[in-house]
């Protein structure tokens, strides 16, 4: 639990650590408030309308839109978390500082640095990946467990030993699976963001229309690689006669489902064997695409045929949100641990690898 003793030797229960957090890794400007893991308010102003004529997120765009976006939700998470002793009685502000747009982090980041001065609260420089990680306990996950994280700007598989303590065991070598979704909706004529669109076309399509590659499936290891069925998809269209132009409605449902399906054999595959391998009980997924459906239902299948618990979480919890951070800063607090004020935002992983966020849509599909 987390939590602080109580300030006299007292039989009171321990008082609830009450964190502010602050996310603007990407194009998300988040804040949350938490009470131990309890969230008390979720505030997410997306800029999907900002970045959708441009098929993918304009770093500069981004920035921006934080900065005149992030005073305003900050004030509605501390005011819809309903306690009047807000701010004064915050413990701690935690804050995301890696990986990510750095100009995006940088928001986020100062903004959060200049209220744990203005209100001489303790800081936290919170790592995204690790909060995604995070946010499956936050629904009721029990560590030890399997965790997929698949977004748009990471595709990662960890162990979670305990609360703040997970081990990575691979990552994507190439494109985000998110990313993937983004990019093949762009070819599809879609439209921005692409998993869900894709999600929708699927649905009209048959996902044994096209045998899109399954790669590293079959390898060991729990790295993944998307940018090849990514361009198998290229070169299916261009066989269809299809450049520039966009393809007719039922071609894209097929495409779309064809599509799905390979990355979603791919993500189940790889966690499930990481669960078997790892001799661990359970699997659970976070990031935004553990919204989609069709990985849901095969994921939840395969799990309670290999007799593995599955927790996925609350829809609210899968794409950036702050709750993860504050309910990470949360643990981390509790820990003893604290960050300085000169932490500065770094585009990269722990592991050192550069977020894939930047810019993703002004790549060419093609790349
Ligand atoms: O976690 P998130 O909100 O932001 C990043 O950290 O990137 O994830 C956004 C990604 C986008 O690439 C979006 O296309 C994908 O999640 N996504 C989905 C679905 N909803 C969002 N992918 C597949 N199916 C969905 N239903
Ligand atoms: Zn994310």
């Amino acid at each position: 639990m987390t939590s602080r003793a109580p300030t006299s030797k007292s039989t009171e229960p321990p008082i609830p650590i009450l964190i502010l957090g602050i996310e603007t890794s990407c194009d998300e400007t988040a804040a949350a408030v938490v009470r131990g893991q309890t969230i008390l308010s979720n505030v997410v102003a997306t800029q999907d309308e900002l970045h959708a004529p441009f098929s993918g997120i304009v770093p500069e765009v981004a920035s921006r839109a934080h900065v005149e976006r992030v005073t305003e939700v900050i004030e509605r998470a501390l005011t819809r978390a309903g306690s009047v002793t807000l701010p004064a009685a915050l413990d701690a502000i935690a804050v995301t500082y890696r990986p990510g747009l750095i100009g995006s982090l940088l928001v986020g980041l100062s903004a959060g640095k200049a209220l744990a001065v203005a209100w001489d609260k303790p800081f936290i420089g919170i790592d995204h990946i690790d909060a995604h990680v995070h946010s499956v306990l936050m629904s009721g996950a029990e560590p030890p467990v399997v965790v997929l994280v698949a977004s748009g700007g990471h595709t990662s598989l960890f162990a979670l030993d305990a609360p703040g303590q997970s081990r990575l065991l691979g990552a994507t070598l190439d494109d985000a699976a998110g990313e993937a979704f983004d990019k093949v909706a762009a070819m599809l004529g879609l439209g921005f963001p692409g998993g869900p669109a894709i999600e929708q076309a699927a649905k009209l399509g048959d996902h044994r229309a096209f045998a899109f590659p399954r790669p590293l499936l079959d390898r060991p290891g729990f790295d993944f690689s998307f940018s090849g069925i990514k361009t198998a998809v290229l070169y299916t269209l261009r066989k269809q006669g299809i450049h520039e132009n966009t393809p007719p409605p039922d071609l894209v449902a097929d495409i779309a489902a064809s599509f799905q399906e390979a990355v979603v054999d791919v993500l189940v595959g790889k966690t499930l064997h990481a669960a078997e391998q790892l001799r661990l009980p359970g699997v659970a997924i976070a990031g935004g695409v553990a919204l989609n459906g069709r990985l849901r239902e095969c994921l939840a299948r395969r799990a309670a045929e290999a007799g593995l618990s599955l927790c996925v979480p609350d829809r609210s919890l899968c794409p950036d949100n702050a709750a993860m951070v504050a309910g990470l800063g949360a643990v981390l607090f509790e820990r003893g641990e604290r960050s300085d004020l000169q932490l500065d935002a770094s585009a990269r992983t722990a592991a050192g690898r550069a977020s894939r966020k930047g810019g993703r849509g002004l790549r060419k599909v093609s790349s």
